[in-house]
């Protein structure tokens, strides 16, 4: 196990009615506050009408209209109404989208330069300050209410990246697993193998992390176990309560901690909604059987086969290669038994950017040269041929 730190300063009200406890603990960051919506789904649930009550005792600006896979021309937009205004404290009113948006925000107000220099340029420390960031989250999915990651893109380029710091970690978390409850069974789908992802993405890593890895297969098994639930039964409060606290502790640092690992689906995926604004874990559905099948090998073999063995309960007594195509084969049974689409065409996606998608890849995100399995430019356009 390699060393690590260890630290997730988000206060998380987690349960029924912990709206009620916003006011009080948003007051010590400030009472000028920017409240970041997404498209609509706030206002036809009634969730901003109810955070706008929580909070009668603030002065509010409001900043709506975040897509999904946030553009950095609304980053511009924030921005400039935080200055203007004088923002305090930024509260995003949404799914990952909407906090990673506010996010951005929050940083690019202290950003000399545009926004976007400071997105691509996190790595090499464009994030010194950021206004306090919290959130009420009404979608189980990406984990930002409690991680330092916003992912931005920028239609004009076709790029989508990821800005990381500590600085960007929410301040507070309101998670009221019945503000979910409105959520259509396809994004409570893609949301479900989005946290799955993360989970695996962490998962086949470094082999010496005997404790997360337990952890992992547990996370995995309850998002196993609940995202068919909330699908038939979007009000099942057990299953909304696991599948929000379980996407909160797939990406928070915890199962990563001492590991080294590579987020190899993220970066390829990231291409895909870059150039065709695809739905994140829709697209992570599809690539990541296809990115297992691609790298099993004797060096992945163990991991394979105990994710096949711990996970879907695969046969121990099989040959070790059969477990693991078996686990394989059951992850892809479990993405069609939330109906999730399985290949990319019938996204109406074909081959003619994959060339340009896995240099990009390579070049930016370094899984070219990753620690776990590293993958060229042509591994990368072979994965995506076979998502096809
Ligand atoms: O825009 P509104 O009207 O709010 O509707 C949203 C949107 O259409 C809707 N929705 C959210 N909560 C709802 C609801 N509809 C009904 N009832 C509710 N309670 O769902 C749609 C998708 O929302 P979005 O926020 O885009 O989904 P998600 O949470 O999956 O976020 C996806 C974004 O997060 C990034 C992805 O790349 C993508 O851009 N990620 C962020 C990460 C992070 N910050 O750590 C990690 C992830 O790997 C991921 O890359
Ligand atoms: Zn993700």
């Amino acid at each position: 196990m390699h060393n690590f730190i260890f630290s997730v300063p988000t206060t998380v009200y987690f349960g029924k009615g912990q709206l009620t406890s916003l006011s009080k603990a948003m007051h010590p960051l400030g009472t000028k506050v920017l409240v970041v919506t997404g498209r609509g789904s706030t206002i036809r649930n009634g969730i901003l009408a109810k955070v706008k009550c929580a909070l009668s005792d603030f002065q509010l600006t409001e900043l709506s209209g975040v897509d999904p896979n946030p553009r950095v021309t609304t980053v511009r937009k924030g921005v400039e109404l935080c200055r203007e205004k004088g923002i305090e404290v930024i509260l995003a009113v949404g799914g990952g989208s909407v906090i990673d948006c506010a996010k951005a925000i929050a940083a690019g107000v202290y950003y000399d330069g545009d926004p976007w220099n400071m997105v691509l340029n996190s790595a090499k420390g464009s994030i010194t300050k950021a206004l306090p960031v919290c959130t009420v989250l009404t979608l189980a999915a990406t984990g930002s209410e409690m991680d330092g990651a916003a992912v931005i893109s920028n239609v004009d380029t076709n790029e989508k990246f990821t800005m990381l710091s500590p600085l960007l970690i929410p301040k507070v978390s309101i998670m009221d697993p019945e503000f979910t409850y409105s959520v259509p069974a396809p994004q409570t789908a893609a949301g479900s193998a989005d946290i799955l992802s993360h989970i695996m993405e962490v998962y086949f890593g470094d082999e010496n992390t005997y404790m997360t890895d337990r952890i992992s297969e547990a996370l995995m098994k309850t998002v196993i176990r609940f995202a068919p639930v909330a699908m038939t039964r979007p009000d099942d409060y057990e299953a909304r309560a696991n599948l929000m606290w379980a996407s909160s502790w797939a990406i928070n640092g915890l199962t990563a901690a001492g590991k080294a690992h590579d987020w190899s689906c993220h970066y390829i995926e990231h291409e895909l909604s870059a150039f065709y604004d695809i739905t994140h874990g829709v697209g992570l559905a599809i690539i990541t059987p296809q990115w297992m099948r691609y790298i099993l090998n004797e060096k992945t073999l163990d991991k394979f086969s105990a994710f096949a063995r711990n996970v879907w309960g695969i046969d121990g007594s099989l040959p070790k290669y059969e477990q693991a195509k078996r686990g394989i084969e059951e992850l892809e049974n479990f993405f069609r038994l939330l109906k999730l689409p399985n290949k990319l065409s019938s996204l109406g996606i074909d081959d003619r950017h994959f060339a340009e998608m896995a240099e990009h890849a390579n070049k930016t995100t370094g899984i070219g040269s990753a620690s776990y399995v590293p993958l060229s430019s042509k591994s990368i356009e072979n994965i995506l041929k076979m998502c096809l």
